[in-house]
């Protein structure tokens, strides 16, 4: 078995970072630490005070306000326009959360990164797009900078004092990389002539590298600067944006559609080729015992595909082979110019395979998902999740959670097997899965994203889950793999982005999107938070209490 157990316990769901926790997958694999000590002995009493857990879950609401269920609280750490220094506000549309601590014997003290994928127009720049739907010719040019000032991401020192979690304003720390700041590739040949590219855009979600930076992931990139979209004879065209930013800033498109790592440190990021270019949710890492990287990435839109890198180097996200899953076949299809006749006839070499991945991967039999969203690896089974949203032009519109197991639970496997984990419904009792994270315990957690417009609607699917929530699914005990309803989230948003603090006693989440729907100021959808000028505000919160150190129980006796 080459289960490394310190590598993977170092990723453990969104928290890791060096908490001591011990999983009975992972110590039956036999790849022990210098002092072994199992399951069993280890955790006895705390597993039979997890599996008497009782859970109270929410009802669906609909209520404007972020409703917690009982044993949890939440206070808000960071909100759209606050400020983070002298020069620079923190950006809308919070997504990806991640925390690391500057010193892993004290979680309390380190650096936040938060994405921030989009704007809602109507607030940020005061264009009304549900009026004015030509954005392109309406748009000033300074409505467009404020635009692009507010996507990209954030980079700020939060510390824990008293309980609760604070923004350290002016720390040297402190930064934002928006739709402005330069990028470099790494990628030895230009994309577009280009080897600095201008900004990031469509941060949705991300992930961490085990030399601790953060990856973020960019999706919707073509609502900014369009798409170059190809005919059959290879001919092609410029397919503008929704945002109208083209008409100030002329940027080709294949320069967004990447991951992108940002070191924490100092803020420098680059721009990863190799993982490919479409719509990334995500980029969750598995460091092998050999230090080579394999990196799983869905490509969130209807009909696309699953992908995973494999590094040929340790520590690297450059040198390496990227694959597409075939899951009927439960084959790894490796997106090679060199070793790929058909990909050769169509394509000038592996650059282009990498800007036209999605065209590549149709090319060798990809199957095409139902919106792949988050990825997760359980690190009690190996298995990979993988949050299929929902795919409307199939009539599935609850989604699924999809399982990979890796053959031999190797995880640069070539072949998988692939089944159904868990199905979106009113049976399940939610809809649209979306983050997925495991607490330190290995209960998962789920986000769901019904869209604002079609949520809440009158005989609409989606009437019976009401607004968007946060899910938690025990791994123990009596409620074990039910989906028990335990954050419910304001009118018209989507809770996005959670990340398990170090202690597993914090649970990071963006609320992203509240309000989105409303037609003009006078008349909101939502005001949440709640602040005197009555717009509603994307904001990062701490839900904090007794039930997430109760679901932690295995780490409480371990730290
Ligand atoms: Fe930005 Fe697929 O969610
Ligand atoms: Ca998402
Ligand atoms: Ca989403």
């Amino acid at each position: 078995m080459e289960y490394n157990r310190r590598k993977f316990v170092a990723f453990l769901g969104k928290a890791g970072l060096g908490i001591a926790l011990i999983l009975p997958y992972l110590t039956s694999c036999g790849n022990n630490t210098s002092s072994p000590k199992t399951a069993e002995s280890i955790s006895a009493e705390n597993l039979k005070r997890l599996k008497e857990l009782s859970l109270e879950g929410l009802l669906p609401s609909n209520k404007d306000d972020l409703l917690l269920t009982k044993g949890l609280n939440y206070h808000t750490i960071i909100k759209w326009g606050d400020r983070i220094n002298d020069k620079d506000t923190f950006g809308f549309n919070n997504d990806f959360t991640c925390f690391i601590p500057f010193d892993k014997n004290n979680p309390y003290d380190g650096l936040l990164w938060v994405n921030h994928e989009y704007v809602t127009s109507l607030f940020v720049s005061g264009f009304n797009s549900k009026k004015n739907k030509d954005s392109l010719q309406l748009k000033t040019k300074e409505q467009v900078n404020k635009e692009m000032y507010n996507v990209g991401g954030t980079i700020v020192r939060i510390k824990q004092e008293n309980g609760l979690w604070k923004v350290v304003e002016n720390d040297p720390h402190n930064k934002r990389i928006t739709a402005h700041t330069p990028i470099e590739i790494n990628w030895d040949t230009p994309i577009k002539e280009k080897t600095t590219i201008i900004g990031t855009n469509s941060n949705c979600s991300g992930g961490i590298t085990p030399w601790n930076t953060f990856l973020t992931c960019e999706e919707n990139y073509d609502s900014f600067f369009g798409e170059t979209v190809y005919d059959k004879e290879g001919t092609y065209k410029h397919k503008p944006g929704i945002y109208g930013w083209e008409k100030f800033y002329n940027y080709p498109p294949e320069h967004y559609g990447w991951v992108v790592e940002v070191n924490p440190k100092n803020g420098t990021a680059k721009k990863h080729i190799a993982l490919g270019r479409f719509a990334h949710e995500c980029c969750t890492l598995y460091e092998l015992p050999d230090q080579r990287i394999v990196a799983y990435t869905g490509d969130d839109a209807n009909d696309e595909h699953l992908y995973k890198f494999i590094s040929s180097k340790p520590s690297s996200l450059k040198e390496g082979t990227l694959y597409v899953a075939d899951v009927e076949n439960g084959n790894w299809l490796a997106l090679d110019w060199e070793n790929q006749p058909i990909l050769k006839s169509n394509f000038k070499n592996q650059t282009e395979v990498l800007i036209r991945t999605r065209e590549a991967a149709k090319l060798l039999g990809a199957t095409a998902l139902n919106r792949p969203e988050d990825i997760e690896i359980d690190p009690v089974t190996g298995n990979i999740l993988v949050s299929l949203t929902n795919n409307k032009s199939k009539n599935d519109y609850h989604g699924s959670i999809l399982k990979i197991e890796e053959s031999n639970g190797v995880f640069d496997a070539l072949t998988f097997k692939a089944s159904n984990y868990m199905a979106g419904g009113e049976e399940n009792g939610f809809s649209c899965p979306d983050n997925l994270a495991f607490d330190l315990s290995g209960n998962l957690w789920m986000t769901t994203d019904m869209s604002g417009n079609a949520m809440n609607k009158e005989n609409g699917p989606y009437m019976p889950f009401k607004n968007n929530s946060l899910f938690v699914i025990p791994r123990y005990g009596k409620d074990a793999g039910k989906v028990i309803r335990v954050v419910s989230a304001p009118t018209d948003a989507e809770l996005t982005g959670p990340w398990f603090a170090p202690d597993g006693k914090t649970l990071f989440l963006s609320v992203q999107h509240p309000g989105e729907q409303s037609k003009d100021l006078e008349n909101l959808t939502s005001k949440w938070p709640f602040y005197t000028d009555n717009i509603p505000k994307p904001a990062v919160v701490a839900i904090t209490g007794d039930l997430i150190e109760k679901m932690n129980y295995l780490n409480k006796i371990e730290s």
